[in-house]
């Protein structure tokens, strides 16, 4: 009895147990505050404060949003209204959004609200990922916004005959099959001009979030529309 190992005193076993278990539940609770805490949503006066939020407000709408090599974090980060030199935004440099870059904060929430309500009734997740959620159908559409296709040298402003992005990407939700440009099609859905606005103030929101980096060489695939 006297020389009993400690590895088969029961003891030991029930209190290593204990404390891995409320270790655990420590580390659980910490880790979903810490998130909580990077995912809120961020608001209007962040951008006037230069305040950087991972998930940025509604009225990041107003703001021209281009998609930067980052040196620092080896990766590309959405830069929001022009970069400082260091790969930070500057939240200055506005982009007009269907003719305006004042939509007040409330407005641009109901405008990814009804956008958000559109993604959910029309399933755009049953073909593409959001986020990295969804189908592998069609192209990750987290980053779509960025897609130099929409831009002005790219293809899709004069194929559906309009010169900005927003409305290049609106009337291409509207009437999809009219303007294949990939082995796939993507069908008419049946998107109204009100959803369809809806729709891109949603993803251009998306494109602002600070995703580390995915989906990864987003930037260098040169347009998910005619990448394979
Ligand atoms: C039935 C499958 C399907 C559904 C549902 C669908 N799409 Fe698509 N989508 C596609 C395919 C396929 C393509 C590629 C089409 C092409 O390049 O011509 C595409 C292309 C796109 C593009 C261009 C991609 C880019 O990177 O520029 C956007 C934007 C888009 N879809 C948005 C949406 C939205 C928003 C919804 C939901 C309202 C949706 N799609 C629902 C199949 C689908």
């Amino acid at each position: 009895m006297a020389n009993k190992s400690v590895w088969s005193d029961n003891r030991f076993w029930q209190r290593s147990a204990a404390w891995i278990t409320g270790f655990a539940a420590v580390l659980l609770i910490w880790l979903t505050f810490d998130t909580m805490g990077q995912i809120s949503m961020g608001n209007d006066a962040d951008f006037k404060n230069g305040v950087t939020k991972r998930v940025p407000g509604p009225t990041v709408i107003n703001y021209k949003i281009t998609y930067e090599m980052s040196t620092k974090r080896g990766h590309e980060v959405p830069i929001i209204g022009g970069n400082d030199g260091q790969g930070m935004s500057l939240f200055q440099e506005k982009e007009k959004f269907f003719g305006r870059d004042d939509w007040s904060e409330e407005e641009a929430g109901a405008l990814l609200h009804l956008g958000k309500l559109g993604s959910q009734t029309k399933n755009c997740m049953n073909c593409h990922t959001l986020l990295g959620n969804g189908a592998y159908y069609a192209p990750d559409l987290t980053k779509a916004w960025l897609d130099p296709a929409w831009g002005p040298e790219g293809s899709m402003q004069a194929m559906t005959g309009k010169d900005t992005k927003e409305e290049a990407m609106a009337e291409f939700l509207m009437h999809p099959s009219t303007y294949p440009t990939h082995a796939r099609m993507m069908p008419d859905l049946g998107i109204t001009a009100d959803e369809a606005k809806g729709l891109v103030a949603f993803l251009k929101h998306m494109s602002s979030i600070d995703t580390n980096g995915f989906p990864r060489n987003f930037g260098k695939i040169q347009g998910a529309v005619h990448g394979k």
